[in-house]
C-alpha cells in the first residue's frame, strides 16, 4: 500500500496516511484494486486539482455524478475507461462495482462534485471500502463556497465582522441532528452557506429571520457556480424565495448570507499585515530581520 491509501481500520498516526501527501498515481490494474475519491470541483473543467485530474485520466473505472459534475470534467478520463453513473444508481450499486474493483484489481475514480468532505456521501463509501479490505485514497477538490466566494469576488471571513462559517443545510427531506436545528446556528448571525436548501425557500426565510437574521441581511444565490449557465444573484433575505422564484432556482443553487456580505465597500483589514502587527517574518522596529525560517504566519 503507498503512502496515503487507507484499507481496513481507519488510519493510525501515520502523518503521511493520514494527509495523502506522498499520494502516488493510483496504478491501472494494480493487484489489490483501489477506490479514488476525487473532488471534481464545482463544475468548470479547469477548477479540477492537478492530482484530481491525474487521478481521473487513469482510472479503469470512473464513477460520474452528472447532475453536478458536467461532462467538461469527463474530458480528463481515459477514452476506454468504464463509466458507471452514479445518479441513476443506488449506493449498493457503486459498492458492486467497488466489489468487483477488489476482485479484478481495478482503479475506480470515484468523481464527488466540489469537494469530498462536504455532503458527498462519502462517510458510507469509505464504510464500504474498509469494509471489504479495499484501499481508498482522497483528493480534495475546489468546494462550489470557495467557487461562490471567487465568483462573488470576496472573502467570507471579514475583520470584525464575520470571522466564522456555518456550513449547513435546511432539514426537508432529511432530518437535521437535534443539536443543529437551523433557527438556532441563525442566532450566531454570522456567514452562512445553506447547500441543498432551495426547495422550500419561504420556509427557509422564514427559519432564518426567527433564529435572529436581520430582513436586510445581504444574501447571495449561485446556481451552478462555474458552469456555462451559471447564475449568481444578489437579494436581501426578505427577498429570498421571491428571487428565487422569479429566477426559476430550485435546485443545484447555493445560497450565503450574513453581513460579511455587504462589507466589501467598508474599510476594514486584518491585523496580521499592520505595520504595528509583529511576527517572526516582519519583527517590529527591524524589517531586514527577515529570517525565512519556519511557516509562514497564519492569516498570511
Ligand atoms: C450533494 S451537495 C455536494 C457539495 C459539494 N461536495 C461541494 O463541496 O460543494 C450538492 C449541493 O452543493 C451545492 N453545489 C454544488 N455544486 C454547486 C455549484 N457549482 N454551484 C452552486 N451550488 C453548488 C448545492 O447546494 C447543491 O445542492
Amino acid at each position: 500500500m503507498t503512502a496515503g491509501d487507507h484499507a481496513g481500520p481507519p488510519p493510525g498516526d501515520d502523518p503521511e496516511a493520514r494527509t495523502g501527501a506522498a499520494a502516488d498515481t493510483p496504478r491501472a490494474g494494480s493487484p489489490a484494486g483501489r477506490v479514488v475519491f476525487v473532488g471534481a470541483g464545482p463544475g468548470a473543467a479547469d477548477l479540477i486539482t492537478l492530482r484530481g485530474a491525474r487521478v481521473l485520466g487513469e482510472a479503469d473505472v470512473v464513477v460520474w455524478p452528472r447532475s453536478l459534475v458536467p461532462p467538461e470534467v469527463m474530458e480528463h478520463a481515459r477514452a476506454d475507461a468504464e463509466v458507471l453513473t452514479s445518479d441513476d444508481h443506488t449506493l449498493e450499486d457503486v459498492i458492486q462495482l467497488f466489489a468487483r474493483a477488489k476482485r479484478e484489481g481495478l482503479t475506480v475514480c470515484r468523481l464527488q462534485s466540489g469537494d469530498p468532505a462536504i455532503y458527498a456521501t462519502l462517510h458510507e463509501q469509505i464504510n464500504a471500502c474498509r469494509r471489504m479490505d479495499l484501499a481508498y485514497e482522497i483528493v480534495p477538490g475546489v468546494g462550489s463556497l470557495s467557487a461562490m466566494a471567487a465568483a462573488l469576488g470576496q472573502e467570507l471571513t471579514v475583520p470584525e465582522v464575520a470571522q466564522s462559517l456555518i456550513l449547513t443545510r435546511r432539514a426537508v427531506r432529511v432530518p437535521m441532528p437535534d443539536n443543529e436545528q437551523l433557527q438556532e446556528l441563525a442566532g450566531h448571525g454570522t456567514t452562512m452557506a445553506l447547500y441543498l436548501s432551495v426547495r422550500r425557500p419561504r420556509e427557509l426565510v422564514a427559519d432564518l429571520l426567527a433564529g435572529g437574521y436581520a430582513p436586510e441581511t445581504p444574501v447571495a444565490i449561485g446556481y451552478r457556480v462555474s458552469w456555462p449557465d451559471e447564475v449568481l444573484l444578489r437579494c436581501r433575505l426578505d427577498e429570498l424565495a421571491a428571487t428565487l422564484k422569479e429566477h426559476k432556482i430550485t435546485t443545484q443553487a447555493l445560497i450565503v448570507l450574513g453581513p460579511g456580505l455587504a462589507a466589501g465597500e467598508e474599510e476594514r483589514r486584518s491585523h496580521v499585515y499592520r505595520p504595528n502587527y509583529g511576527h517572526r517574518y516582519r519583527r517590529l522596529g527591524s524589517p531586514k530581520r527577515y529570517k525565512g525560517a519556519g511557516a509562514p504566519p497564519e492569516g498570511a
